[in-house]
């Protein structure tokens, strides 16, 4: 039985139709059959593709949950205002990307999209609210949103970061490690944590809804991203020493993640992180860090990037050194542009980076992936002459120099690479940025093979 409370319990919006404000609303309407969920962007392409047959992003799973809701209790809408006055439950899920200008660029968080929103709310709201921080903001984002909003009685900010991972977005919404509520903890807060609460124990199990105080809980987002990205980062700077040493990087991540104090998820060894989050939330972090006087705490966090960029770049290095230092006019195919598997995000994926580099090298480029052709293709739109995008696998390896594995799809795994090695140049690379194939079986078909930390296989000495 829910509390009776001053807000409409059963309304809820949430700014933003992204991958975060898409997702988490379809499945917090499908869980909520009593409430009505509205999600408002001013984007109006993407709100009519959420309202077609053809989402404007690509997550396994979510076409059948919007499928069931959509029409019933989701509505997608650009009518932000009216969205704001019929709802008292306001998430805000807009992006907060690196800021790119002025003070903290290339570092701090761009706020700017959430301050046109907390001011839009000041002047359109005609009653209590409750503001949800879904976006990742920097620590203490809610008092300075409190400044500007200026009547600390009409709203009550609340910190709710997601922890979705793309790619498995409706099974870690469906089933979530824990949720994590932020507030005030005063009665004004305390009271509108409760209506937050109450929403997602509709099906997450009490003990996992964790509560804390505001700046933790804005906090905790950016922290548990820096964790998960030093695990990639500290494997892949273990990659390098294995190829020096013989050592070899899968044997390395199972000895050690059977450690239950340190655990086996992401040890796998890459071509680095990838996607819209990491990188921009550990600089954010170190922004915070810096503008505290951290330094030294700062330091350690920005070496999270460094060795991510350091290893795209030996990756690279790696491809020119053992095609006898020069690609210039060799074909290289690219399987993979999403940053991760079954996503169609390239946001700061690894082979935008690395695409560049070997078109600085003067390679000829084809790109093929299963959903991310389009979304690279923009990303790269200054090299269109450069580059052949082809989805089709087998053809797009056709009559290439060597194919380098950015994107660990099952698709990858599952080719006929007998009948790849023989339309390809010979001598035939492999470069297995993912570690994902069967490297014994390709360097007895004939290819010269690559693996991230770990022994190449060479027909050639
Ligand atoms: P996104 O770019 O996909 O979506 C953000 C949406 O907000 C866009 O559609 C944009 O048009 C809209 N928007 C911007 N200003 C607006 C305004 N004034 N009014 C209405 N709509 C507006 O971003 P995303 O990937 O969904 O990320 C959103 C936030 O969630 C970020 O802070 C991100 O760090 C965080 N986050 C993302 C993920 C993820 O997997 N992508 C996971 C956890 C947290
Ligand atoms: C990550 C976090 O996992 C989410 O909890 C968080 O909500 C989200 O960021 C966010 O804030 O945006 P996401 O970026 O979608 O999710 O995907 P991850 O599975 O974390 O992968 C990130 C990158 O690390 C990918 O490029 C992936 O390929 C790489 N990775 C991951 C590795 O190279 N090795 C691993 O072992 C794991």
């Amino acid at each position: 039985m829910k509390e009776i409370t001053k807000y409409r319990n059963n309304r809820i919006l949430c700014i933003g139709a992204g991958y975060v404000g898409g997702p988490t609303m379809a499945v917090i309407a499908e869980k909520c059959s009593d409430c009505i969920v509205t999600v408002v962007d001013i984007n109006k392409e993407r709100i009519d593709e959420w309202n077609s047959d053809k989402l404007p992003i690509y997550e396994p799973g979510l076409d059948e949950i919007v499928k069931k809701v959509r029409g019933k209790n989701l509505f997608f809408s650009t009518d932000v205002e009216n969205g704001i006055l019929d709802n008292d439950i306001i998430f805000v899920a807009v992006n907060t990307p690196t800021k790119t200008f002025g003070k903290g660029a290339g570092m701090a968080a761009n706020l700017q999209y959430w301050e046109i929103i907390a001011r839009q709310l000041r002047d359109v709201a005609d009653k209590p609210k409750i503001i949800v921080e879904k976006s990742t903001l920097p620590v203490k984002t809610a008092e300075a949103m409190e400044r500007v909003l200026n009547d600390k009685d009409k709203f009550e900010i609340l910190s709710n970061p997601e922890f979705l991972a793309e790619g498995t977005a409706v099974n870690d919404l469906h089933y979530p490690d824990r949720v994590l509520i932020g507030s005030r903890e005063t009665k004004n807060g305390l009271e509108a944590r409760k209506v937050i609460v109450d929403i997602y124990a509709n099906w997450v199990p009490s003990e996992k809804i964790i509560t804390t105080n505001t700046f933790s809980s804005e906090l905790s987002k950016l922290v548990a991203n820096g964790f998960l990205a030093q695990r990639v980062s500290s494997i892949n700077s273990i990659s390098a020493v294995c190829e020096a040493t013989e050592a070899d990087i899968s044997e390395i991540a199972s000895a050690i993640g059977s450690d239950s104090r340190i655990g086996s998820k992401f040890l796998n060894s890459s071509i680095g992180f990838g996607g819209s989050c990491f990188k921009k939330d550990i600089l954010n972090l170190v922004y915070i860090c810096k503008s505290y006087g951290l330094h030294e705490v700062a330091d350690y966090w920005e070496s999270v990037i460094k060795i991510n960029e350091y290893q795209q770049n030996r990756f690279v290095a790696n491809i020119l050194n053992s095609m006898f230092n020069t690609i210039a006019g060799r074909k290289i195919c690219i399987f993979g542009a999403a940053f991760k598997a079954n996503t169609d995000d390239t946001r700061e994926s690894p082979s935008i980076n690395i695409a560049k580099m070997l078109i600085e090298e003067k390679a000829k480029l084809v790109i093929s992936d299963p959903k991310a052709l389009k979304n690279i293709e923009f990303d790269l739109k200054h090299y269109k002459s450069k580059i052949d995008y082809i989805n089709d696998p087998y053809e797009a390896a056709l009559e290439s120099h060597a194919i380098a594995i950015l994107t660990e799809w099952d698709l990858y795994k599952n080719l006929d690479y007998q009948k790849i090695f023989e339309t390809m140049i010979k001598p035939a690379f492999i470069f297995d940025g993912r570690n994902i194939l069967d490297h014994k079986k390709l360097f007895k078909i004939g290819f010269n093979v690559f693996p991230i930390g770990k022994k190449a296989m060479l027909h050639y000495n």
